[in-house]
């Protein structure tokens, strides 16, 4: 680990030990890509976030300067840093959730699919050493194609015999947080009072906002029907052409990630009715893996929710889901297992 000082080093145990007997709610994090464009925003913000005790920062190039930056800010969390490989396995023991926002991001011009034959071997390998080193930990996985990296980790898990399908989420909350954002603009309200259910995957057509099912109850024209569905399920191509070369969302993204383990933290703390939308491991629909809205608990996912009933502009936007995630989940799978 790369604390800066042995002084610090010392003190930092002192503090967590100190949390540990006062039986304060601390959780143990890793952030696996943690000095990437996501990874230093979601580091700041879990580092102020009071559940989290212990905060690890794993990534193959500069953790040194953003753990050293981030230890400094006045919080509860113990921040360590570890570099390159050799240092995944003592990143990861003991950790309670691990956050994976590794890999490359889409330039202008990619789907999100071109990122998978960089991003699926990044994945498999920081999910070779959850299962060997944290195999009870709750994962949330970032990296993209989601579609088809949450597909390849179970595959992983399964090799290792460590799979609970309960323990591993797709991170789909930017889709949440977007159309919460554009549906509020729309309806003229505070996005802080706007509930969107959105469900599928994670790329294009498969992101599907359910705006017949809209908190506040509000109805839509066509119009405005199709232009929030069109703007949801490109909001991430969006901010890509918008960075025109530089990345995708990072400020977002870290956002959604944080109240999304956020959420996770809260359910594993035993709060009940934590309920928010992931990419799992469902029966949903007949695909093995689905994004819905479902219940966290100390197990990780605890239910997992029906659809709905669903109008049929959103009945036809299934139908075009279902059928590209489908091979975008063989596509994780036979990677694995080929
Ligand atoms: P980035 O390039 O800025 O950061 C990625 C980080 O991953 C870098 O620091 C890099 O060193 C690190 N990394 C690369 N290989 C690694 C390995 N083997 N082990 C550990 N770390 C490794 O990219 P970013 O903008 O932070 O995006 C990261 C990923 O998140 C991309 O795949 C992007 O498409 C995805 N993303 C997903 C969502 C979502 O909603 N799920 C949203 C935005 C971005
Ligand atoms: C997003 O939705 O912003 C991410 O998936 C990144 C991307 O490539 O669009």
């Amino acid at each position: 680990p790369t604390d800066n000082l042995q002084m610090e080093g010392s003190s930092n145990l002192k503090r967590e030990n100190c949390r540990a007997k006062g039986g304060s709610p601390g959780f143990k994090v890793a952030i696996l890509g943690a000095a990437g464009g996501i990874g230093q925003p979601l580091a700041m913000l879990m580092k102020m976030n009071p559940l989290v005790s212990v905060l690890h920062l794993y990534d193959v190039v500069n953790t040194p300067g953003v753990t050293a930056d981030i230890s400094h800010m006045d919080t509860g969390a113990v921040v360590r840093g570890f570099l390159g490989q050799q240092q995944l396995g003592d990143a990861l023991t003991g950790m309670d959730l691990v956050i994976i926002p590794a890999g490359v991001p889409r330039k202008p011009g990619m789907t999100r699919d071109d990122l998978f034959n960089i991003n699926a071997g990044i994945v498999r390998t920081l999910c070779e050493g959850i299962s060997k080193c944290c195999p009870k930990a709750i994962v949330n996985l970032i990296s993209n194609p989601v579609n088809s990296t949450v597909p390849i980790a179970a595959e992983v898990f399964k090799n290792a015999n460590t799979y609970d399908p309960r323990l591993l989420l797709g991170v789909t909350m930017l889709d949440v947080v977007r159309a919460n954002t554009f549906v509020a603009e729309v309806l003229g309200l505070d996005p802080r009072d706007v509930d969107v259910p959105v469900v599928g995957g994670h790329a294009g057509v498969t992101i599907l906002p359910l705006l017949s099912q809209v908190k506040p109850p509000c109805s839509f024209t066509q119009e405005e029907t199709e232009y929030l569905t069109s703007r949801i399920q490109n909001g991430g191509t969006e901010v890509v052409e918008a960075k025109a070369g530089a990345g995708s969302a990072t400020l977002s993204m870290a956002y959604a990630a944080v109240k999304f383990a956020d959420a996770c933290l809260h359910a594993l703390r035993g709060d009940a009715g934590v309920v928010q939308c992931a990419f799992v491991s469902s029966q949903v629909t007949e695909l093995p893996f689905f994004a819905s809205r479902v219940r966290l608990g100390r197990n990780g996912v605890e239910e997992i929710y029906p659809l709905g009933p669903l109008n049929e502009y959103e009945r036809v936007g299934l139908e075009k889901a279902k059928k590209e995630l489908a091979g975008s989940i063989e596509k994780g799978v036979s990677f694995v297992r080929k």
